[in-house]
């Protein structure tokens, strides 16, 4: 199919239902393409029974579509193995599984944890918990002024006891690129394990493990187009095999007795129970779709509306862009603050005419604290977003401080 059709709105049915909508949440979730409903839809008609399990055709069909999206998944991110890859319900589920079973596992007490400050609370959270948990130390990793993390930063605040440091690759609230690939050997030099959240990085640019050499590395299936409900962890096989299972059940295990259990190879060691298998049908066709359309094409369609959005924002009095200053340094996310009006208040009005933006604290309450802010509002891009959509963006955007008494 030709790049202009997989960009078209057309090709998305929700804008059949709601035609005029202007959906600015794309770090929420992404909106779904006709080819990954259809792949589902497929695969429900034709495909379906419990994979992994049976001996008989169906389920073997069954069996071959969730593996063959575990090995697209591979490819994606260019992981050494299939075997690599393991099916969560999301990128929060991926954390989790990390510092359940690796973190209960090989942190012991003394033990330090560093974690950036704007992580979302699905990278924060679980390693709170954990240190509270196991009488760990748990650090922050400050960012400057304009949202940017710096290698002499992780230099300072890495100790010896630094055994884990969790870092998102694109924050969803800055927008900005962290250099994970530098990060990742100043974690190696210092024995320290890297994960990484790849939740805003995995949808929009080639994201890939052996050259960024992070130890894990999360995302979820929903922001990239695929469903909801199917998300991946990624972890280096070294890792993953020295690691307990997290939940337990059916299919994870190779022998079970009365006083015990071995368990099964990767990676079904930590995919417990029926799997997701339609939704990680559906994460295959995503792939397929975003590999079709190419991330070179992905970047520069994102890049322009990001850099017409940020431009003409930056000129609106009483819009305080929150982060970095240039436009370049925003990958397709936008968070600002209006003086005076609280962004329940903003997304109201540009509901009102029929525009999606999020705002709150987007699961990132310590980053917003460490701002100065209790809220913000926030523009998230994607490829199949328009010019016009911006223009309608900027020209509601205007209106907003007057729509709320003030004079200017
Ligand atoms: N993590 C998603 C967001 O940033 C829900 O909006």
């Amino acid at each position: 199919m030709a790049n202009k059709q997989l960009l078209s709105k057309e090709n998305f049915p929700v804008f059949e239902v709601y035609p005029g909508l202007v959906y600015l949440d794309n770090s929420a979730t992404q909106q779904k393409p006709k080819q990954v409903v259809a792949a589902v839809d497929e695969y429900y008609r034709s495909q379906n029974a419990n994979p992994l399990r049976g001996l008989y055709d169906l389920s073997v069909k069954a069996t071959d579509a969730y593996e063959g999206a575990r090995e697209a998944v591979r490819e994606l991110l260019n992981a050494r193995e299939s075997c690599e890859i393991i099916f969560t319900k999301n990128a929060s589920e991926s954390l989790n599984l990390v510092a359940y079973s690796y973190g209960r596992a090989f942190l012991k007490e003394g033990d330090e944890i560093l974690v950036s400050i704007a992580e979302h609370h699905s990278n924060f959270l679980p390693w709170l918990l954990l240190a509270k948990e196991k009488g760990l130390k748990l650090n922050f990793l400050e960012c400057g002024e304009k949202g940017e993390f710096t290698e002499e930063a992780l230099r300072a605040a890495l100790t010896e006891n630094t055994k884990l440091f969790a870092i998102t690759q694109i924050s969803n609230v800055l927008g900005r690129l962290n250099p994970i690939k530098e990060f990742a050997k100043i974690c190696h030099e210092n024995g320290t394990v890297i994960v990484c959240d790849g939740a805003q990085s995995v949808p929009h640019i080639p994201v890939d493990v052996q050259d960024l050499d992070v130890d894990f590395l999360a995302f979820s299936g929903h922001k990239m187009p695929a469903p909801m409900g199917i998300g991946v962890l990624y972890g280096k096989r070294e890792l993953l095999e020295k690691m307990p299972p997290f939940l337990s059940g059916g299919e994870m295990i190779e022998y079970v007795t009365r006083e015990g259990a071995t368990y099964a190879p990767l990676p079904h060691k930590f995919e417990a129970g029926t799997v997701n298998a339609g939704g990680a049908v559906g994460l295959k066709a995503a792939i397929d779709y975003v590999k079709e359309l190419g991330f070179e094409e992905i970047e520069k369609r994102e890049r322009e509306l990001t850099k017409l959005c940020f431009d003409e924002m930056a000129k609106i009095p009483h819009v305080k862009i929150i982060g970095s200053d240039k436009a370049e340094e925003h990958c397709g996310i936008i968070t600002f603050d209006i003086e005076g009006v609280h962004p329940h208040d903003v997304a109201a009005i540009f509901d009102a005419d029929n525009i999606a933006v999020r705002a709150g604290h987007h699961c990132a309450q310590p980053l917003h604290k460490q701002i100065g802010v209790m809220s913000s509002t926030r523009v998230s891009l994607a490829y199949y977003n328009t010019e016009e959509d911006v223009h309608r963006f900027i020209e509601c955007l205007k209106q907003i401080r007057r729509k709320m008494g003030y004079d200017e």
